[in-house]
């Protein structure tokens, strides 16, 4: 069994051995209380056991109501907002092949996201396109009350009613939420809609292993199964490793931790793949939301070379020292492309003829490792064997893991969330929500003064 590696030997220009080590103590004792549910935040550990303790009744039932969805849609629409939809969009975009939204003809419907912002454009956009598509949908929302996918799901919930009529509508709308709490579960048993459940002990953005992520990934033609029992080899080896440099986890929480504290105030997570990008806007929603708060965390930015190379490239190499890179290293890609000789060579590149284009982009991953370092940014690499739901699977919970224990380590609760009320509260006020009364005065004055 393979299972993704640490490599940390480029950070040691910057912090020493003893710098990481010094948090084995703290690591051992949080890593202790993560396990044993007594840590800050505890009510919210479920995703903890979730791979090994997720029911197969559970997997059978995504799996049935996917090929029902399957059937009936070419597009399927998934209706949330940050945790709420960016562990499938990762998973998915990962798996997908580039371009097949311009086959002609489809194998399972394509997932297409919303209520992820309140633009009218994107919006509208969508609803031209689904005048001409079979289409289905789940609104997926924890506590069901938040605006963004609310809005979304009233706009789209009355465009399918009008082109289905309302019976067949009903049999287009799943609901993933809470099981008894939120204006949304209401009104999916109002209306009588398939439900799934997010369990209770699970945060948003802890939650891709639920039916939250689950669900949209069946759709899409991956398989659940195995993306779970790569999940659950990460929580197994967490399990038995007891050595602390030997547990990629705790060996990545620490290094991370131990460069921060040598003002590495920002973590980069590169990758080498466009198939990449949302696995880094997940990983950025749950480092961000888990760590940024009293003050006090490692910001997560991220990059997709080598394109970035010619935009954020020029910063990272020059500009302040305050980085450190994570690289989301694959060994090896799905297909093979080799790069042709050509007689006249005008353009000069039969010096790599014959040579995998894939050797070339790991060259381009060494030179940048090795041109990063020397400008002053250290370096970790996460390397997996290829881009797959196994090795996906141990990705999520190597992650998510890491980030419950640098939370504790810097001293924050890793599943809370309570900065992002402050603007919902402003937008409330602007829009003269009822009960928001007092807000609207104060913010009136603060804008007219
Ligand atoms: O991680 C989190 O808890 C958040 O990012 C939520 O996922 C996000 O705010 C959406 O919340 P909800 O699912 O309640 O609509």
């Amino acid at each position: 069994m393979k299972f993704l590696k640490v490599e940390n030997s480029r950070v040691f220009e910057f912090v020493k051995q003893e710098d990481i080590e010094k948090f084995q103590s703290d690591i051992t004792k949080h890593h202790m209380a993560i396990l044993e549910k007594r840590s800050k935040g505890n009510d919210f550990l479920g995703w903890v056991d979730l791979p090994s303790a997720i029911n197969n009744e559970i997997i059978e039932s995504i799996v049935q109501v996917a090929q029902k969805i399957k059937e009936k849609a070419e597009v399927f629409v998934v209706i949330g907002i940050g945790g709420s939809y960016l562990g499938s969009r990762a998973i998915i975009e990962a798996l997908n092949k580039n371009f097949t939204f311009l086959e002609e003809k489809k194998e399972y419907p394509i997932i297409i996201y919303a209520g992820q912002n309140i633009s009218e454009d994107y919006l509208s956009d969508l609803l031209e396109i689904l005048n001409k598509k079979e289409y289905a949908l789940a609104v997926i929302s924890k506590s069901g009350t938040t605006t963004e996918p609310a809005i979304a799901f009233r706009i789209l919930k009355s465009h399918l009613e009008k082109k289905y009529g309302k019976p067949e509508a009903k049999e287009r709308i799943i609901a993933i939420t809470d099981e008894s709490k939120g204006v949304l579960k209401k009104l999916a048993t109002d209306e009588g809609y398939q439900t799934f459940v997010v369990p209770d002990d699970v945060g948003g953005r802890y939650s891709v292993l639920t039916p939250v992520g689950l669900l949209p990934i069946a759709v899409a033609g991956f398989n659940i199964q195995k993306l779970i029992d790569g999940a659950r080899t990460m929580q197994e080896l967490n399990l038995q490793t007891s050595s602390f440099e030997q547990n990629p986890i705790t060996l990545y929480a620490a290094t991370r931790n131990a460069l921060y504290r040598k003002n590495k105030f920002i973590e980069i997570l590169v990758n080498y793949q466009p198939n990449l990008y949302y696995f880094t806007e997940w990983w950025k929603q749950l480092y961000g939301e888990s760590e940024g708060k009293e003050g006090k965390g490692i910001f997560p930015a991220s990059v997709s070379f080598t394109s970035d190379l010619h935009s954020m490239g020029q910063y990272i190499q020059e500009g302040q020292r305050i980085l450190f890179e994570t690289i989301l290293s694959v060994e090896k890609p799905e297909s093979e492309l080799i790069i042709p000789n050509d007689k006249n060579n005008l353009d000069g590149l039969n010096y790599i003829a014959g040579k995998r284009l894939h050797e070339v982009n790991q060259m381009a991953e060494l030179g940048t490792i090795l041109a990063h370092v020397e400008g002053g940014v250290p370096n970790i690499e996460i390397k997996i064997p290829k881009v797959s739901e196994y090795y996906l699977g141990q990705l999520i919970y190597f992650f998510e893991m890491a980030c419950a224990i640098s939370g504790y380590i810097i001293g924050v609760n890793p599943f809370d969330q309570p900065g992002v009320e402050a603007y919902k509260k402003n937008m409330f006020a602007l829009l003269g929500k009822p009960g928001f009364e007092m807000e609207t005065e104060k913010i009136r004055k603060t804008i007219s003064s």
